[in-house]
């Protein structure tokens, strides 16, 4: 059986764009009304689903509304792609082991919301991006598949960071394709 996946994005989407021009996406959720990622979606014709923390009492009643989501699309994996909150105890403890996200370094290197820019300030001479199951830490569950990516000399913080989307937009389709997501 394929798996039914779910892109989980909070705003600029291009991660998603790539995985829903090669895959079925059962729906992307975002948890900002107004993230970019919707117009993507809008566009390709991928249902959209959106709401915000602060419409819910808590945490909790936030990750409800969205396991109530993946149980009435009956998603099998759920791809995190620049979707900006920590997976709190209520959907972890209904999808641990479903859930996917992709971290631009090369982890248990730079984790955290800004692992490109960190990387760089650290001067390396390579990054890397990461494939990863998610659990209860940032950016801590066992590494499905990763990359190194050069640092070169005449990089710009603009050209190295170019260089490491590229690789994610290569890297996600091929993670999808291993876990038996279905191409559209
Ligand atoms: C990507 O670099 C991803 O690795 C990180 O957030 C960024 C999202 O970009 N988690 P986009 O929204 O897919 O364009």
């Amino acid at each position: 059986m394929m798996k039914k996946i779910a892109v989980f994005a909070s705003g600029n989407g291009s991660n998603f764009q790539v995985i829903a021009e090669q895959f079925s996406v059962e729906f992307v959720f975002s948890d900002h009304r107004d993230a970019y990622v919707l117009e993507r979606a809008g566009k390709l014709g991928v249902t959209a689903h959106a709401f915000e923390l602060k419409e819910f009492d808590n945490k909790v009643a936030y990750e409800e509304a969205i396991v109530t989501l993946l149980e009435k699309y009956d998603i099998d994996l759920i791809c995190l792609a620049g979707y900006m909150k920590i997976v709190g105890p209520t959907l972890l403890a209904a999808y641990e082991g479903r859930i996917i996200n992709i971290h631009p370094a090369y982890l248990p290197e730079f984790p955290g919301a800004h692992g490109i820019d960190d990387a760089w300030n650290a001067g390396v001479t390579e990054s890397g991006v990461t494939i990863h199951w998610v659990d209860s830490g940032v950016d801590t569950g066992k590494v499905i598949k990763q990359v190194r990516i050069p640092r070169l000399v005449h990089d710009t913080i603009e050209s190295f960071e170019e260089r490491i989307h590229a690789a994610e937009y290569q890297l996600y389709p091929q993670v999808l394709e291993s876990l038996g997501a279905e191409r559209r």
